[in-house]
């Protein structure tokens, strides 16, 4: 008797109507996209600090939050210093949700044991003062840093506290203003970051196939690149768009940052800057819910009509079609956006079923690093890249460039790409200076770029 389950490989029978025959493989590889303590991809996450809060969203009440399948509880005690405990109290459980916010830190509502911010027992009123509970325990708690209305926590070894790295964007261009926002999506926090080193979807989920998001500029198919930087790859495109070529260079940096300029741009005029419109962290909830978190940067640049206000972002909230799942049912399948094509790949996207093109580039260059980084912290190694630094603000590369060329000039998709590629790391090599400087010295360097690629090209 034969086996009918046999044979090729799924995904490998080409007959018409082979269903039967093609069932995706099983999805048993948790090794990138775990997120518990112990897991692999756990102990990888807790040696980075991550944002899981919005300040705004810290009132005079505890406020329960999820956090690398950890239940947590976060308030801000009378005298303004931010708490992260474990929530159940470890007398007998109770959740601090409900504990009283004291001066210095918070009282369970049970028994009221009394907790400081970094876990310290204060107080244990209801026993005798000979019980020694106090100096033999604390309430697990993890040490939080705020910045720029974000809360950020670290989760890991105490000694291995990593410095807590700001971003040389939020302070650039002069008129910026770096606004809060948080997404939630019921899916595992890897795919948020794969939709970022994917920037062929901008061309057909933003312009071509589901409705004009971006600008028709991103109707023009792109070369793509994903060329290493010293905080991970930028993942880019570079396109000829009548007699400009636009590259754009997102930031996709370990482990789960990422920078991107907005869809906006026209490519009709030249200009270039170091300006990401978002810089957002993707993080994991529990394996299998997540949040983007992070900053819109509004100015000038990003917003130079001033259409977008500050009261535009907010918890579930951001000025672009497709980014929640609260739109009827119908709209979101006449014009699906990121979160219906992101969260539709499963709330553990089922890697081993993929079948993936030239176009995908980025996303396994991504799953290989981060592979490579989970591995590095297994064998007690600390990754290669972010390199983090507390002195000054960690460069960042992501950019926007548009210059005009002669007619056919780049034509040659491969001179095209080259091009794009030199350019958009000319930030990588004045990455010593920071500001407008920075972006001084960039443009002299895309010049020189152009012109050198302009005389071999006339040859
Ligand atoms: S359960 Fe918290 S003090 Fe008893
Ligand atoms: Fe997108």
């Amino acid at each position: 008797m034969t086996d009918s389950t046999s044979g090729s490989r799924p995904g490998r029978d080409i007959r018409p109507y082979s269903g039967y025959h093609n069932q995706p493989a099983p999805n048993d590889d948790t090794f990138i996209t775990s997120v518990g303590r112990g897991t692999p991809g756990g102990e990888y996450l807790r040696r980075y600090w991550h944002p899981f809060l919005l300040s705004s969203e810290l009132g005079d009440l505890p406020v329960p939050v999820r956090l690398l399948g950890e239940d947590l509880v976060v308030f801000r005690d009378g005298s303004g210093r931010v708490g992260l405990l474990h929530r159940h109290c470890i007398h007998r459980g109770a959740s601090l949700e409900y504990g009283i916010i004291a001066e210095r830190g918070i009282r369970c509502c049970y028994h009221g044991w009394h907790f400081d911010v970094d876990g310290t027992i204060l107080d244990t009123p209801a026993e005798p003062p000979t019980i020694r509970i106090k100096s033999t325990f604390c309430q697990g708690a993890y040490k939080v840093h705020e910045w720029k209305g974000l809360l950020f926590a670290y989760m890991g070894p105490v000694d291995e506290m990593p410095p807590f790295p700001e971003y040389d964007t939020v302070d650039h261009p002069t008129d910026n203003a770096p606004v809060p926002f948080r997404m939630n999506l019921p899916c595992n926090w890897v795919q948020i970051v794969e939709n970022g080193c994917d920037p062929i979807h901008n061309a057909y989920l933003h312009a071509i196939v589901a409705g004009q998001q971006f600008s028709a500029t991103f109707k023009v198919l792109p070369q793509l690149d994903f060329p290493r930087t010293p905080i991970g790859f930028l993942s880019m495109a570079t396109r000829q768009v009548g007699e400009h070529v636009f590259i754009r260079a997102s930031d996709i940096a370990l482990p789960n940052f990422g920078q991107f300029p907005n869809g906006a741009n026209l490519a009709d005029r030249e200009s270039l800057g170091l300006r990401p419109y978002l810089s957002r962290w993707a993080v994991a909830v529990d394996d299998h819910n997540s949040f983007y978190i992070g900053l819109a940067h509004l100015n000038s640049y990003n917003n130079p009509s001033g259409s977008m206000a500050p009261e535009d972002f907010g918890v579930d909230q951001i000025p672009f079609i497709g980014q929640t799942g609260d739109r009827p049912h119908a709209e979101r399948q006449r014009e699906p956006g990121d979160y219906d094509a992101v969260v539709t790949q499963g709330q553990v996207a089922n890697r081993r079923a993929e079948h993936l093109g030239s176009t995908d580039r980025g996303v396994v260059q991504f799953r290989r690093m981060l592979s490579q980084a989970i591995h590095d912290v297994q064998e007690g190694r600390r990754p290669e890249v972010p390199r983090l630094t507390a002195a000054g603000p960690t460069r960042t590369y992501a950019s926007e460039i548009v210059v005009k060329v002669p007619p056919g000039a780049l034509d040659d998709p491969k001179a095209l790409a080259a091009f794009g590629q030199k350019a958009a790391l000319a930030f990588v090599a004045t990455d010593h200076l920071l500001g407008a400087e920075r972006e001084e010295a960039t443009t002299r360097k895309v010049q020189d770029l152009l012109a050198e690629f302009l005389a071999t090209t006339a040859k």
